[in-house]
Protein backbone atom coordinates (compact mmCIF):
# COMPACT_ATOMS: atom_id res chain seq x y z
CA UNK A 1 0.00 0.00 0.00
CA UNK A 2 2.86 2.40 1.16
CA UNK A 3 5.12 1.48 -1.47
CA UNK A 4 5.10 4.44 -3.92
CA UNK A 5 5.49 7.06 -1.28
CA UNK A 6 9.09 7.47 -1.86
CA UNK A 7 8.17 9.08 -4.53
CA UNK A 8 5.93 12.11 -3.16
CA UNK A 9 6.12 14.36 -0.45
CA UNK A 10 3.16 14.94 2.32
CA UNK A 11 3.09 18.74 3.83
CA UNK A 12 1.75 18.66 7.40
CA UNK A 13 1.13 21.97 8.20
CA UNK A 14 0.95 22.68 12.47
CA UNK A 15 3.27 19.44 12.36
CA UNK A 16 4.99 20.00 15.85
CA UNK A 17 2.14 20.62 17.96
CA UNK A 18 0.59 17.67 19.74
CA UNK A 19 -1.29 15.95 17.10
CA UNK A 20 1.10 16.80 14.74
CA UNK A 21 4.75 15.11 16.04
CA UNK A 22 2.03 12.31 16.38
CA UNK A 23 1.57 12.60 12.72
CA UNK A 24 5.07 13.19 11.37
CA UNK A 25 6.21 9.80 13.74
CA UNK A 26 3.59 7.93 11.99
CA UNK A 27 3.69 8.76 8.63
CA UNK A 28 7.78 9.28 8.86
CA UNK A 29 7.45 5.04 10.45
CA UNK A 30 5.17 4.74 7.17
CA UNK A 31 8.09 5.90 4.83
CA UNK A 32 6.46 8.67 3.68
CA UNK A 33 8.49 12.00 3.10
CA UNK A 34 7.18 14.53 5.26
CA UNK A 35 7.65 18.21 5.46
CA UNK A 36 6.07 19.91 8.84
CA UNK A 37 5.61 23.28 8.91
CA UNK A 38 4.58 25.15 12.07
CA UNK A 39 5.35 28.83 13.18
CA UNK A 40 5.70 27.53 16.87
CA UNK A 41 3.88 29.76 18.30
CA UNK A 42 1.93 26.84 20.80
CA UNK A 43 4.84 24.35 19.97
CA UNK A 44 8.98 24.16 19.85
CA UNK A 45 12.01 23.20 17.81
CA UNK A 46 12.68 20.28 20.19
CA UNK A 47 9.47 18.53 19.25
CA UNK A 48 11.60 17.29 15.91
CA UNK A 49 14.22 15.69 18.36
CA UNK A 50 11.69 13.69 20.04
CA UNK A 51 10.46 12.39 16.64
CA UNK A 52 13.33 11.08 15.75
CA UNK A 53 14.63 10.06 18.99
CA UNK A 54 11.91 7.81 19.23
CA UNK A 55 11.95 6.43 15.46
CA UNK A 56 16.12 5.76 16.44
CA UNK A 57 14.74 4.09 19.37
CA UNK A 58 12.40 2.17 16.69
CA UNK A 59 15.12 1.06 14.42
CA UNK A 60 13.55 2.82 11.64
CA UNK A 61 15.91 4.69 9.23
CA UNK A 62 14.57 7.88 8.02
CA UNK A 63 17.26 9.40 6.12
CA UNK A 64 16.32 12.56 4.66
CA UNK A 65 12.76 12.19 4.30
CA UNK A 66 12.01 14.88 7.28
CA UNK A 67 12.09 18.69 7.05
CA UNK A 68 10.81 20.73 9.87
CA UNK A 69 9.92 24.38 8.78
CA UNK A 70 9.40 26.89 10.86
CA UNK A 71 6.85 29.13 9.23
CA UNK A 72 3.30 30.78 9.52
CA UNK A 73 0.47 29.53 6.88
CA UNK A 74 0.02 33.20 6.02
CA UNK A 75 3.15 33.13 4.70
CA UNK A 76 2.19 32.82 0.95
CA UNK A 77 5.32 32.88 -0.44
CA UNK A 78 7.16 30.45 2.06
CA UNK A 79 4.38 28.24 1.01
CA UNK A 80 4.81 28.45 -2.88
CA UNK A 81 8.62 28.44 -1.93
CA UNK A 82 8.05 24.84 -0.48
CA UNK A 83 6.26 23.58 -2.74
CA UNK A 84 8.54 24.55 -5.69
CA UNK A 85 11.27 22.72 -3.93
CA UNK A 86 9.57 19.71 -3.79
CA UNK A 87 8.79 20.13 -7.31
CA UNK A 88 12.53 20.74 -7.81
CA UNK A 89 13.84 17.92 -6.45
CA UNK A 90 10.89 15.41 -7.42
CA UNK A 91 8.96 15.23 -4.35
CA UNK A 92 6.24 16.91 -5.06
CA UNK A 93 4.01 17.61 -2.22
CA UNK A 94 1.33 14.89 -3.20
CA UNK A 95 -0.83 16.15 -0.35
CA UNK A 96 -1.35 18.34 2.80
CA UNK A 97 -2.64 17.45 6.29
CA UNK A 98 -3.47 20.97 7.66
CA UNK A 99 -3.81 21.22 11.52
CA UNK A 100 -2.10 24.56 11.77
CA UNK A 101 -4.53 27.16 14.20
CA UNK A 102 -5.38 28.29 17.17
CA UNK A 103 -7.39 26.11 19.31
CA UNK A 104 -8.33 27.93 22.71
CA UNK A 105 -12.24 28.56 22.47
CA UNK A 106 -12.01 30.87 25.17
CA UNK A 107 -9.52 33.15 23.85
CA UNK A 108 -11.53 32.77 20.72
CA UNK A 109 -14.27 35.01 22.66
CA UNK A 110 -10.81 37.73 23.62
CA UNK A 111 -10.14 37.96 20.01
CA UNK A 112 -12.05 36.91 17.69
CA UNK A 113 -10.14 38.67 14.53
CA UNK A 114 -7.14 36.61 15.51
CA UNK A 115 -9.08 33.46 15.38
CA UNK A 116 -10.51 34.47 11.98
CA UNK A 117 -7.03 35.80 10.79
CA UNK A 118 -4.77 32.81 11.79
CA UNK A 119 -7.26 29.61 10.96
CA UNK A 120 -9.27 31.39 8.25
CA UNK A 121 -7.28 33.42 6.12
CA UNK A 122 -4.52 30.67 6.63
CA UNK A 123 -6.56 28.00 5.33
CA UNK A 124 -7.39 29.85 2.23
CA UNK A 125 -3.71 30.67 1.47
CA UNK A 126 -3.01 27.07 2.02
CA UNK A 127 -5.64 26.11 -0.46
CA UNK A 128 -4.81 28.22 -2.83
CA UNK A 129 -1.10 27.96 -2.96
CA UNK A 130 -2.37 23.91 -3.20
CA UNK A 131 -4.41 24.59 -6.47
CA UNK A 132 -1.33 26.99 -7.92
CA UNK A 133 0.31 23.57 -7.97
CA UNK A 134 -2.61 20.91 -8.17
CA UNK A 135 -2.10 19.69 -5.61
CA UNK A 136 -6.06 18.67 -4.48
CA UNK A 137 -5.51 16.48 -1.39
CA UNK A 138 -6.42 17.41 1.96
CA UNK A 139 -7.08 16.22 5.14
CA UNK A 140 -8.35 18.97 7.16
CA UNK A 141 -8.32 19.11 11.07
CA UNK A 142 -11.77 19.53 12.29
CA UNK A 143 -13.41 19.90 15.41
CA UNK A 144 -16.07 17.95 16.89
CA UNK A 145 -16.63 21.91 18.63
CA UNK A 146 -18.51 22.80 15.40
CA UNK A 147 -21.87 20.50 16.49
CA UNK A 148 -22.22 23.14 19.33
CA UNK A 149 -25.13 22.06 22.15
CA UNK A 150 -26.44 18.66 20.30
CA UNK A 151 -29.33 17.81 22.95
CA UNK A 152 -27.55 15.33 24.93
CA UNK A 153 -27.72 13.28 21.37
CA UNK A 154 -25.06 10.85 20.34
CA UNK A 155 -23.26 13.21 17.74
CA UNK A 156 -23.16 11.66 13.86
CA UNK A 157 -21.63 13.78 10.77
CA UNK A 158 -25.43 14.94 9.85
CA UNK A 159 -25.85 16.59 13.24
CA UNK A 160 -26.41 19.95 12.85
CA UNK A 161 -23.88 22.22 12.47
CA UNK A 162 -24.43 25.43 14.87
CA UNK A 163 -20.80 26.32 17.23
CA UNK A 164 -21.43 28.23 19.74
CA UNK A 165 -17.59 30.05 20.00
CA UNK A 166 -15.45 31.87 17.26
CA UNK A 167 -13.07 29.01 17.53
CA UNK A 168 -15.62 26.69 16.19
CA UNK A 169 -17.15 29.17 13.88
CA UNK A 170 -13.62 29.49 11.96
CA UNK A 171 -13.51 25.44 11.73
CA UNK A 172 -17.28 25.10 10.39
CA UNK A 173 -16.50 28.08 7.45
CA UNK A 174 -13.00 26.53 6.88
CA UNK A 175 -14.93 23.12 6.46
CA UNK A 176 -17.40 25.52 4.27
CA UNK A 177 -14.65 26.84 2.44
CA UNK A 178 -13.49 23.60 1.22
CA UNK A 179 -16.96 22.21 0.56
CA UNK A 180 -17.36 25.51 -2.36
CA UNK A 181 -13.83 24.36 -3.55
CA UNK A 182 -14.65 20.93 -4.04
CA UNK A 183 -18.49 21.47 -5.38
CA UNK A 184 -17.51 24.08 -7.81
CA UNK A 185 -14.72 21.72 -9.57
CA UNK A 186 -15.70 18.10 -8.77
CA UNK A 187 -13.71 15.89 -10.60
CA UNK A 188 -10.25 17.21 -8.86
CA UNK A 189 -10.53 17.72 -5.01
CA UNK A 190 -9.92 14.69 -2.12
CA UNK A 191 -10.83 16.03 0.54
CA UNK A 192 -11.82 14.69 4.01
CA UNK A 193 -12.80 16.91 7.06
CA UNK A 194 -12.10 14.90 10.47
CA UNK A 195 -13.78 15.85 13.33
CA UNK A 196 -11.86 15.69 16.27
CA UNK A 197 -13.57 14.88 19.59
CA UNK A 198 -11.08 15.00 22.67
CA UNK A 199 -7.56 13.12 21.99
CA UNK A 200 -5.27 12.70 24.96
CA UNK A 201 -2.65 10.33 25.63
CA UNK A 202 0.70 10.22 24.55
CA UNK A 203 2.75 7.29 22.52
CA UNK A 204 3.08 4.22 24.16
CA UNK A 205 7.16 4.48 25.30
CA UNK A 206 6.17 8.04 26.35
CA UNK A 207 9.02 9.45 24.27
CA UNK A 208 6.34 11.89 22.39
CA UNK A 209 3.04 14.02 24.08
CA UNK A 210 1.83 16.98 24.55
CA UNK A 211 3.59 20.25 25.64
CA UNK A 212 2.35 21.14 28.89
CA UNK A 213 4.55 23.72 29.56
CA UNK A 214 1.88 26.50 29.45
CA UNK A 215 -1.14 27.02 30.86
CA UNK A 216 -3.67 24.87 29.57
CA UNK A 217 -6.87 24.98 28.47
CA UNK A 218 -7.80 21.75 28.51
CA UNK A 219 -8.20 19.35 30.72
CA UNK A 220 -5.78 16.34 30.45
CA UNK A 221 -2.95 18.39 30.25
CA UNK A 222 -4.16 20.21 33.36
CA UNK A 223 -4.71 17.02 34.97
CA UNK A 224 -0.71 16.10 34.21
CA UNK A 225 0.10 19.68 35.75
CA UNK A 226 -1.25 18.56 38.57
CA UNK A 227 -0.03 15.20 39.02
CA UNK A 228 3.54 16.75 38.55
CA UNK A 229 2.77 19.01 41.15
CA UNK A 230 3.53 22.23 39.34
CA UNK A 231 -0.31 23.57 39.92
CA UNK A 232 -2.30 22.60 43.62
CA UNK A 233 -5.62 21.35 42.19
CA UNK A 234 -7.40 21.13 39.01
CA UNK A 235 -10.76 23.13 38.97
CA UNK A 236 -13.86 21.70 37.84
CA UNK A 237 -15.57 23.91 35.67
CA UNK A 238 -19.89 23.36 36.80
CA UNK A 239 -21.24 20.63 38.96
CA UNK A 240 -24.69 21.07 37.35
CA UNK A 241 -24.21 20.42 34.12
CA UNK A 242 -27.64 18.02 32.84
CA UNK A 243 -25.72 14.73 33.69
CA UNK A 244 -24.74 11.50 35.71
CA UNK A 245 -22.24 13.20 38.25
CA UNK A 246 -23.05 16.71 37.17
CA UNK A 247 -19.86 17.11 35.37
CA UNK A 248 -19.19 17.87 31.54
CA UNK A 249 -18.55 14.48 29.25
CA UNK A 250 -16.77 14.00 26.48
CA UNK A 251 -15.31 11.53 24.25
CA UNK A 252 -11.56 10.95 25.10
CA UNK A 253 -9.43 9.50 22.10
CA UNK A 254 -5.53 8.21 22.39
CA UNK A 255 -4.01 10.70 20.01
CA UNK A 256 -1.90 7.32 18.13
CA UNK A 257 -5.74 6.13 17.32
CA UNK A 258 -6.41 9.70 15.76
CA UNK A 259 -3.10 9.84 14.31
CA UNK A 260 -4.16 6.12 12.91
CA UNK A 261 -7.39 8.01 11.24
CA UNK A 262 -5.35 10.20 9.49
CA UNK A 263 -2.79 8.14 7.73
CA UNK A 264 -6.06 5.70 6.75
CA UNK A 265 -7.77 8.91 5.29
CA UNK A 266 -5.24 10.46 3.58
CA UNK A 267 -4.45 6.64 1.80
CA UNK A 268 -8.15 6.38 1.57
CA UNK A 269 -8.44 9.50 -0.56
CA UNK A 270 -5.00 9.13 -2.75
CA UNK A 271 -6.52 5.62 -3.71
CA UNK A 272 -10.52 7.04 -4.52
CA UNK A 273 -12.18 9.20 -7.06
CA UNK A 274 -12.05 13.08 -5.94
CA UNK A 275 -14.73 13.63 -3.27
CA UNK A 276 -15.10 15.09 0.33
CA UNK A 277 -16.25 13.61 3.67
CA UNK A 278 -16.76 14.46 6.67
CA UNK A 279 -16.04 11.94 9.29
CA UNK A 280 -16.17 12.05 13.20
CA UNK A 281 -12.71 10.77 14.98
CA UNK A 282 -13.88 9.38 18.73
CA UNK A 283 -14.39 6.29 20.21
CA UNK A 284 -18.49 6.43 20.65
CA UNK A 285 -17.76 6.35 24.50
CA UNK A 286 -18.45 9.20 26.90
CA UNK A 287 -16.41 10.35 29.89
CA UNK A 288 -17.36 12.64 32.87
CA UNK A 289 -14.59 15.04 34.07
CA UNK A 290 -15.10 13.39 37.57
CA UNK A 291 -14.53 10.14 35.86
CA UNK A 292 -11.29 10.89 34.08
CA UNK A 293 -9.92 12.10 37.52
CA UNK A 294 -10.79 8.64 39.05
CA UNK A 295 -9.40 7.01 36.09
CA UNK A 296 -6.08 8.67 36.09
CA UNK A 297 -5.57 8.41 39.96
CA UNK A 298 -6.16 4.39 39.75
CA UNK A 299 -4.05 3.88 37.36
CA UNK A 300 -1.05 6.06 37.92
CA UNK A 301 -1.63 5.41 41.57
CA UNK A 302 -1.12 9.36 42.50
CA UNK A 303 -4.14 12.09 43.89
CA UNK A 304 -5.18 15.09 41.76
CA UNK A 305 -6.98 17.29 44.10
CA UNK A 306 -9.63 19.21 42.37
CA UNK A 307 -12.39 21.91 43.40
CA UNK A 308 -15.93 22.51 41.68
CA UNK A 309 -15.82 26.03 39.59
CA UNK A 310 -18.40 27.46 37.85
CA UNK A 311 -19.14 26.76 34.36
CA UNK A 312 -16.70 27.86 31.49
CA UNK A 313 -17.84 30.29 29.08
CA UNK A 314 -18.48 28.09 25.63
CA UNK A 315 -19.03 24.63 27.05
CA UNK A 316 -21.35 22.54 26.42
CA UNK A 317 -22.26 19.69 28.29
CA UNK A 318 -22.08 16.56 26.45
CA UNK A 319 -20.14 15.66 23.31
CA UNK A 320 -19.42 12.35 22.30
CA UNK A 321 -19.40 10.58 18.88
CA UNK A 322 -21.44 8.39 16.57
CA UNK A 323 -17.93 6.98 14.96
CA UNK A 324 -19.92 4.14 13.15
CA UNK A 325 -19.29 5.97 9.63
CA UNK A 326 -15.23 6.53 10.07
CA UNK A 327 -15.07 2.47 11.16
CA UNK A 328 -16.94 1.58 7.89
CA UNK A 329 -15.21 3.97 5.53
CA UNK A 330 -11.45 3.67 7.31
CA UNK A 331 -12.05 0.06 8.19
CA UNK A 332 -10.55 1.54 11.54
CA UNK A 333 -11.39 0.54 15.18
CA UNK A 334 -9.82 2.91 17.81
CA UNK A 335 -8.42 0.27 20.28
CA UNK A 336 -6.73 2.22 23.13
CA UNK A 337 -9.18 2.77 25.93
CA UNK A 338 -9.43 5.25 28.72
CA UNK A 339 -6.79 3.64 30.96
CA UNK A 340 -4.12 3.09 28.40
CA UNK A 341 -4.40 6.89 27.85
CA UNK A 342 -3.90 7.87 31.50
CA UNK A 343 -1.12 5.58 31.69
CA UNK A 344 0.43 7.04 28.32
CA UNK A 345 -0.03 10.56 28.81
CA UNK A 346 1.91 9.99 32.35
CA UNK A 347 4.57 8.08 31.02
CA UNK A 348 5.05 11.01 28.76
CA UNK A 349 4.78 13.76 31.65
CA UNK A 350 6.24 11.95 34.54
CA UNK A 351 9.54 11.30 32.11
CA UNK A 352 9.03 14.65 30.72
CA UNK A 353 8.43 17.07 33.06
CA UNK A 354 9.79 20.41 32.07
CA UNK A 355 8.66 19.29 28.46
CA UNK A 356 10.62 18.86 25.35
C1 LIG B 1 -12.01 22.34 24.09
C2 LIG B 1 -12.62 23.50 23.36
C3 LIG B 1 -12.88 23.06 21.95
C4 LIG B 1 -11.58 22.59 21.29
C5 LIG B 1 -10.96 21.50 22.13
C6 LIG B 1 -9.61 21.09 21.58
C7 LIG B 1 -13.83 24.89 24.94
C8 LIG B 1 -15.16 25.34 25.41
N1 LIG B 1 -13.84 23.93 24.02
O1 LIG B 1 -12.89 21.24 24.04
O2 LIG B 1 -13.43 24.12 21.24
O3 LIG B 1 -11.85 22.05 20.03
O4 LIG B 1 -10.79 21.96 23.46
O5 LIG B 1 -8.59 21.90 21.97
O6 LIG B 1 -12.80 25.38 25.35
N2 LIG B 1 -12.62 21.00 32.22
C9 LIG B 1 -12.47 21.19 33.56
N3 LIG B 1 -11.34 21.78 34.04
C10 LIG B 1 -10.33 22.22 33.23
C11 LIG B 1 -10.48 22.04 31.83
C12 LIG B 1 -11.64 21.44 31.35
O7 LIG B 1 -13.36 20.80 34.34
O8 LIG B 1 -9.33 22.76 33.70
C13 LIG B 1 -13.81 20.30 31.70
C14 LIG B 1 -14.60 21.08 30.68
O9 LIG B 1 -15.56 21.86 31.29
C15 LIG B 1 -15.18 19.93 29.84
C16 LIG B 1 -14.13 18.84 29.90
O10 LIG B 1 -13.35 19.14 31.05
O11 LIG B 1 -16.35 19.45 30.42
C17 LIG B 1 -13.23 18.77 28.70
O12 LIG B 1 -12.65 20.05 28.47
P1 LIG B 1 -11.48 20.29 27.41
O13 LIG B 1 -10.40 19.31 27.61
O14 LIG B 1 -11.13 21.74 27.44
O15 LIG B 1 -12.15 19.92 26.01
P2 LIG B 1 -13.47 20.51 25.30
O16 LIG B 1 -14.17 21.48 26.14
O17 LIG B 1 -14.25 19.36 24.81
Amino acid sequence: LYMVCDQYSILITGGAGFVGSHLCYLFLKKGFNIISLDSFVNSTYEVSNNIRNLLKYEKVNIQNSFKFIKGDIKDTILLRKIFKEQLDINKPIKGVIHLAGLKSANESFKNPLKYWSNNVCGSINIFKVMEEFNCKIIVFSSSATIYGLTENKIINEKTKIKPINPYGNTKSTIETILNDIYFNSPNSWKIANLRYFNPIGAHPTGMLGENINDTPNNLFPYILQVALKKRNCLNVYGNDWPTKDGTGIRDYIHIMDLAKSHLLSFMNLLNSPPKIINLNIGTGKGTSVLELIRVFEEVNQCEIPWEFKSRRIGDVPICVADNSLCKKVLDWVPKKDIKTMCRDGWKWASSHPNGF
